[in-house]
């Protein structure tokens, strides 16, 4: 949130230093945004990332804009905001270096999500008020209920935290064909790589978004994150959170005076969710001779078999979605990851595994991975475990100008 603390500037510096050969301090969110550029850039000096797509149409140009601010409105509670909430705003965590970006605040923007895993079932402990806890509480609650401020952790449940993702390109991974997807996946690993990427399925769809792959469409991972993060209800995403403690459920007028399941409208859903739809995956950096050479390590090591470097979009009515390629750096799918790792489940998703992170615009980041454990491109690879244990060996193997050139490499996407 808009708040710097010590533990932000230390991470920032920390990042400065680390991407110190070509990455410049992010640029001030409110400058005017210029033309999208789709061709590397040259100078990180001036990259905006709040940028739409080339090749919108007026009107999706429009929608982008609009979009922005709903995504952007802080929400009162008058309009819905709450009972529990952890943030009024989705650009209050997508925030940085503008709109649409990661948390620049390893306190606020880091999420507490519980679940239970009892033999093979998940329980992601709904009905304690899981599974993503709300740090925050409104004026009407705390008057009927004095003291709770906060959502408690529901007993026995095992914690895991999340940092904000930056969206940038994310539009584009929702319009790749699922078929793309499980075409990738090797569950039994029947070419002895080690690596089994498994599609996240469930009644037959294929769920890609969130980092367990919890769900199968960014619309409704967007009306899950106004219902989660915001306490504003849709007709995508219908109930309020419920609170311990908190009677009855579906709340009183008292506690919650707007109508559950419409404190924001289906036009202002979509409006958003095209924000981020049309966001443009931010522009690689130009490789260097060293990092080209990185660029054939990060292949040859084995990196590229679950950050697969790119990926085609199907067929869409939006031109600058329709059969488009997208540098994404990810398979989508779930791989299980090690016990270093490894966390909570989600629905059929275990504790160890996660989807490949998108590497894209990852020299924009300041930490790495699920919950910003790694302040170093070269901890965030040597925590790497499961089933990318072989290419994490490697990694480690690597002479010392070998990596120098893979992170090389990986501070141009
Ligand atoms: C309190 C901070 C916070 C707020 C507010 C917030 N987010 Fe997020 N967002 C997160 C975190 C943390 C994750 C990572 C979740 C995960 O790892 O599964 C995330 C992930 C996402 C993702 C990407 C999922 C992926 O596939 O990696 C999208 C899209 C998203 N948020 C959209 C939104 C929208 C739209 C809003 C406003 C309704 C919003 N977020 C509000 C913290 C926040
Ligand atoms: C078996 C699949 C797999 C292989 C192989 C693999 N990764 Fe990953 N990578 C992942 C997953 C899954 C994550 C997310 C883990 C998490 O968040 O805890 C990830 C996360 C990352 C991140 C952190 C991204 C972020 O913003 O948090 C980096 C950097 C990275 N990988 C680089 C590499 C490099 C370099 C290699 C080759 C040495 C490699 N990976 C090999 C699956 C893989």
């Amino acid at each position: 949130m808009q708040r710097a603390t010590i533990s932000t500037v230390a991470s920032f510096l920390a990042f400065a230093l680390a991407a110190c050969t070509d990455t410049a301090p992010p640029s001030s969110p409110n400058r005017p945004p210029p033309a999208a550029r789709t061709t590397l850039a040259t100078d990180d000096d001036d990259v905006q990332l709040d940028v739409p797509l080339a090749g919108l149409t007026a009107a999706e140009l429009d929608r982008f804009n609009r979009g922005r601010a709903v995504f952007s409105r802080v929400f009162t509670e008058a309009e819905g905001l709450g009972p529990s909430f952890n943030s009024a705003a989705c650009a209050n965590c997508h925030e940085e270096p503008s709109v649409g970006g990661t948390g620049d605040d390893l306190d606020e923007d880091i999420e507490t999500h519980v679940a239970r895993l009892t033999g093979t079932t998940c329980d992601d402990l709904t009905a304690s008020g899981g599974g993503v806890i709300q740090h925050h509480t409104t004026q009407l609650l705390q008057a009927a209920y004095p003291g709770y401020v906060s959502e408690a952790t529901p007993s026995g449940a095992v914690v895991a935290h999340r940092s904000t993702p930056a969206l940038f390109g994310f539009g584009l991974l929702d319009a790749i064909p699922a078929s793309a997807i499980q075409a990738l996946a090797d569950p039994t690993d029947a070419n002895g790589d080690g690596v089994s990427g498994r599609p996240s399925l469930a009644n037959g769809k294929l769920l890609r978004f969130g980092r367990k792959a919890t769900d199968e469409t960014l619309l409704g991972f967007n009306a899950g994150a106004f219902q989660n993060e915001m306490g504003i209800t849709s007709s995508v995403a219908f109930d309020e959170q419920l609170l311990v403690g908190v009677h009855p459920f579906p709340f009183s007028s008292a506690i919650s005076p707007t109508t559950m399941g419409s404190e924001i409208s289906n036009q202002d859903l979509a409006l958003a969710t095209d924000f981020v739809r049309f966001l443009r995956p931010p522009p690689q950096a130009k490789r260097d001779v060293q990092a080209n050479d990185g660029r054939e390590l990060f292949s040859s090591i084995g990196c590229a078999t679950c950050h697969v470097p790119s990926l085609q979009t199907g067929p869409s009515s939006t031109r600058a979605l329709d059969r488009v390629t997208v540098e994404a750096f990810t398979d989508l799918l779930l791989h299980d990851m090690g016990d270093g790792l490894a966390d909570i489940c989600r629905g059929k998703t275990l504790p160890s595994e996660f989807r490949t992170e998108p590497l894209m615009g990852l020299r924009f980041r300041e930490r790495f991975l699920h919950d910003a454990r790694a302040e170093t491109l070269d901890d965030a690879v040597l925590r790497h475990g499961g089933e990318a244990t072989r290419a994490r060996d490697r990694f480690s193997e690597l002479k010392a100008n070998q990596r120098a050139a893979l992170i090389a490499y990986l501070n141009t996407l």
